[in-house]
């Protein structure tokens, strides 16, 4: 079982929970026993709040990410808290809240205490602020917007750091998000398998998603909601390691996956399909996974370089609105670099 993590001297409490009771519970349906962290934060702004309103925790789930509960992150938070959640963001690779309840410019606010809005090319934007992208499903659409295993903007050649994705209209049950974990699906992979990818690079393309010869069928089937097809033929595919150092917490973690991923440089179409694919086999193990059910007020935020996410698509003629915002990443270095600079 995992120690806590997350410390400010002299002002936690620790303790253990269980996964359907007590203050704090957990909404992963899948949590097991944690340990749970009370940080109660004495920031001269915020003294006005009762401690029991400032008590942060971080419930790790057991397959991708964190649950953070204690918080109102509409409001302006105070530089201890903004650690406590960037923290839980670098070890956790994804970070959840319930019961939010934030208007779009709280939503932008929110992001940009994490970096340069992206502006999304491809998606249909919010009516009002364009930093927003519409991740809309209506009652009469059969595909959905992410509706299979993949990473966003790995076809970049810096590719988005990630996104806070807000949960605004909901069917009345199914549309959960799926979320993997890549630390998790590296760190357990056989040894010859570690081995025999640690130096490999692999190309990343828009094209077949987003591009005018969409092989995906994804422009017709996603009506309205997608367009720009120009941008995304005039994209360079990309290259990037294999196995990165996610840059936030230098862990290893696998990046390739299933939406954008084409190939392993310099090997031939059936040898990266059969790569891939063992590798996509493993990534997506049951103890890999989180699967995210959005209420009302839920927010989801994920790292792509330390998650792979699954838009599920099993509401049929409903309605299902998401407000999605995503933030600038860097370019990604092998996890092996240092080694091999040393060498
Ligand atoms: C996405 O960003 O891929 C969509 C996620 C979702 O709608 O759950």
């Amino acid at each position: 079982m995992s120690r806590p993590e997350y410390r400010i001297p002299g002002q936690i409490k620790t303790g253990k929970l269980s996964s359907s009771s007590g203050p704090g519970k957990t909404d992963f349906p899948e949590a097991k026993e944690l340990f749970v962290e009370k940080l109660i934060c004495h920031d001269p702004r915020t003294k006005h709040l009762m401690e029991s309103e400032m008590a942060l925790s971080v419930l790790p789930a057991t397959g991708a990410g964190a649950e953070i509960t204690g918080v109102d992150i509409s409001r302006r938070l105070s530089e201890s808290e903004m650690t406590v959640i960037k923290n839980a963001f670098a070890e956790h690779g994804a970070i959840f809240f319930r019961e939010q309840n934030l208007t779009e410019a709280e939503h932008i606010t929110f992001a940009r205490r994490f970096g340069e809005i992206n502006i999304n090319r491809f998606f249909a934007k919010h009516r009002d602020y364009p930093e927003i992208a519409m991740v809309s499903k209506e009652p009469d659409q059969v595909a959905n917007i992410g509706g299979g295993w993949h990473t966003d903007h790995s076809y970049d050649q810096e590719p988005a750091m990630g996104s806070i994705l807000i949960a605004r209209e909901l069917p009345p049950s199914g549309g959960d998000t799926w979320f993997a974990n890549m630390y998790k699906a590296y760190e357990t992979l056989p040894v010859d398998l570690k081995a025999s990818i640690r130096d490999l690079r692999a190309i990343h393309s828009a094209r077949h998603v987003f591009g005018s010869r969409d092989d995906m069928d994804m422009l017709k089937k996603t009506r309205g909601r997608i367009g720009n097809p120009e941008a995304a033929d005039a994209l360079h595919d990309s290259e990037h390691p294999v196995v990165i150092s996610r840059p936030l917490s230098k862990k290893k973690a696998l990046y390739v996956n299933p939406g954008f991923t084409i190939g392993i440089a310099g090997w031939s179409e059936r040898d990266s399909e059969s790569l891939l694919g063992k590798l996509y086999k493993h990534a997506i193990k049951e103890e890999h996974i989180t699967k995210y059910q959005w209420k009302p007020g839920s927010i989801a935020f994920w790292d792509n370089r330390a998650t792979w996410h699954f838009a599920q698509n099993d509401y049929q003629g409903f309605r299902r609105i998401m407000h999605r915002i995503t933030i600038n990443g860097c370019p990604l270095e092998s996890a092996f670099a240092d080694t091999k600079k040393a060498s």
